[in-house]
């Protein structure tokens, strides 16, 4: 960071301060790749992080400002919570977000739902957080680290506040096709947002192909240079990049390698009916994630290999999310529906086909489900990374288990070659891949999972935040030279 401030953006917090029914404040951490991989990154940079207060016990823990250091236990870095009201959470989080920016994003217009008010909220929440940024920073050339979706229109405000920042944004979903991004009504607003940014990030090259696409199809005063990875658009350059973002790896196999996680597994043992071998899923409750087309694969296997009842248990392990969405809560309903189904058709007395669980688990306990699982089941209809994947490889201590993987993830990229890759729509291909898992011999599971281990160890975060702030000194040093 050449010495510069750090002041991060992003919509969830990586803590949520709430009260249990006893009165007393717990701590959890919110489901999804965002928070899990950058919160790691924040304790070893440290500096501010700007994020919708989420909890109920937030006034209890920080301060007037709404700052909290963390992680509670031993504070590395602060987060400074934003209060947002009902209507703003409303149109902002679970409107423009997440019924129009991400069905867009993740190729799926016909589930956006296009409202003026909506984008009214995204602009003045936007501006909330660019205001809290502002007054955040302690210098007058900090560097800003934008987020996601949720942020798209925030960087133009800290820019004009600002001018000396260097703004960095990176987009952990899928940037969509011209032809699905000019659905939204909004598309140059965004695109002007986030090339006030000096640098913006995807996970893969074809999300930056298709961003340079909608900038070219929307402005006419643009230039776009594909081979330096640059838009100069109003006076201002852009480096848009490709940098597939990984895990702290040794982390989640020390995860996986506590007494936490192996009680937790011996008591899981005890409370289910697990078959000889066990799948596993785990997944943010949303449509983007596969899940029914997961259920109707494994159906598809056991009513065709009658071998496979009692034997295997698959774990569906879920979160719940966004449930003020229609869509969100029609999911939940149909998965619970589904596996209902699979275990009356299939379930005896001592096997339960799918275990369902969406209670919170600690991340120990999720290590543990992942170590001892023979195979994960990670098959998103779209996705912009999935860490899911890669936590599932790390937690592998044995070096034994089985990925299965859809070829809609972005991880495919990096964990293709190894996984056994699925399209999630095809029940009976996605069936014999699952079958092809649990009789995989052991010595062709080893191989494969030491080089997916070797993979998902290698692409450590470092290398990604590197890429993040690329530019920050070449731009003081510039700034140097103008003076
Ligand atoms: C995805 C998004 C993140 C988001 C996470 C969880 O990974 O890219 O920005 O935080 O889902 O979703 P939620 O709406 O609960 O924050």
């Amino acid at each position: 960071l050449d010495g510069r401030e750090l002041l991060v953006a992003s919509n969830r917090e990586p803590y949520t301060h709430s009260y249990d029914d006893d009165g007393d404040v717990t701590v959890s951490r919110p489901a999804g790749g965002l928070t899990a991989a950058l919160d790691p990154i924040m304790q070893v940079l440290s500096g501010t992080w700007v994020a919708w207060g989420s909890g109920d016990a937030d006034f209890d823990v920080a301060d007037d400002e709404g700052r909290v250091g963390v992680p509670p236990d031993d504070p590395a870095y602060t987060v400074r919570r934003l209060h947002l009201t009902d209507r703003q959470l409303s149109g902002y989080y679970y409107g423009f977000s997440n019924q129009v920016l991400w069905p867009l994003c993740h190729g799926m217009p016909t589930r956006a739902t296009f409202d003026d008010e909506f984008w009214d909220f995204y602009t003045e929440v936007n501006e909330t957080f660019a205001d809290a940024l502002v007054d955040s920073a302690e210098t007058d050339d900090p560097v800003v680290w934008f987020q996601d979706y949720h942020l798209a229109h925030a960087p133009r405000h800290v820019r004009e506040e600002l001018p000396d920042a260097f703004l960095t944004q990176f987009w952990h979903v899928p940037w969509p096709s011209w032809g699905t991004f000019r659905s939204c009504p909004q598309h140059r607003e965004l695109l002007t947002g986030l090339l006030a940014n000096d640098v913006l990030g995807f996970h893969d090259e074809t999300y930056c192909q298709s961003f340079f696409e909608c900038v070219e199809a929307a402005f006419d005063d643009v230039r776009v240079d594909r081979d330096a990875g640059e838009v100069a658009y109003g006076g201002h350059t852009t480096r848009v990049q490709s940098q597939p973002l990984g895990i702290d790896a040794d982390a989640h196999a020390g995860l996986a390698a506590t007494e936490a996680a192996e009680s937790f597994w011996a008591s899981f043992g005890e409370r289910t009916d697990l078959g000889d071998q066990v799948a596993v899923g785990v997944d943010r409750l949303d449509y983007t994630k596969g899940i029914l087309q997961r259920l109707d694969a494994l159906e598809y296997l056991w009513a065709h290999s009658p071998e496979r009842r009692g034997t295997l248990t698959y774990v569906q392990k879920g979160s719940e999310s966004r449930s003020r969405i229609d869509e969100y809560r029609e999911l939940q309903a149909d998965v619970e529906r589904r596996v209902e189904e699979i275990n009356d058709r299939f379930g005896t007395d001592d096997w339960t086909p799918v275990v369902y669980d969406a209670s919170y688990y600690a991340r120990e306990e999720l290590a543990a489900l992942y170590r001892h699982a023979d195979v994960a089941l990670v098959s998103p209809l779209r996705d912009g990374m999935n860490l899911v994947a890669k936590e599932y490889v790390a937690a592998q201590l044995g070096d034994d288990g089985v990925l299965v993987l859809s070829e809609f993830a972005g991880a495919v990229e990096s964990l293709g070659e190894e996984a056994l890759v699925v399209n999630p729509n095809d029940t009976a291909a996605f069936a014999t891949a699952i079958e092809a898992a649990l009789s995989m011999p052991e010595r062709t599971r080893r191989r494969r999972m030491r080089a997916l281990r070797r993979q998902v160890h290698g692409e450590d975060t470092d290398a990604w935040i590197d890429r993040q702030f690329e530019g920050v000194r070449d731009d003081r040093s510039s700034e140097d030279g103008d003076g």
